[in-house]
């Protein structure tokens, strides 16, 4: 069973973000799939880089679409996502393998933040 499973309570009710929190769910999925399986440094490198940069992908379509609506929230909606990139890039991939503690720390954090950052605040914008 995957880590993060999508849910349709989890729809904020547009196509397009719904598929982007899908695609986000599905690379948190294969790092905690990889670590756990053990792969390769590189190919787990290569999965945590592609979160890192699928996630400001995301973060930057919602913001854009905010910004063209005119949504009175962009300032706050883009903090929240500024916080939670900042803590991303301060993760270090080499210290979540080696430590099981920490991997389940990290990703019960990923996946607490993503679903309730989807279900509180995308889809009170989005829906
Ligand atoms: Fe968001
Ligand atoms: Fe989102």
């Amino acid at each position: 069973m995957p880590f993060i499973l999508w849910r349709s309570s989890l729809s904020v009710g547009n196509d397009l973000i719904d598929s982007q929190h899908q695609k986000l769910i599905e690379i948190i999925n294969q790092l905690f799939d990889g670590i756990n399986k053990k792969d390769t440094q590189f190919k787990m490198e290569e999965i945590f880089k592609e979160l890192l940069a699928y996630t400001k992908y995301h973060f930057n379509a919602e913001e854009e679409i905010m910004m063209r609506t005119g949504n009175p929230h962009l300032l706050s909606h883009k903090k929240a996502h500024q916080d939670l990139i900042t803590k991303v890039n301060a993760l270090k991939l080499n210290s979540i393998i080696g430590d099981e503690k920490l991997k389940m720390e990290v990703f019960k954090f990923l996946k607490n933040w993503l679903t309730e950052h989807i279900m509180n605040v995308d889809k009170n914008t989005f829906s």
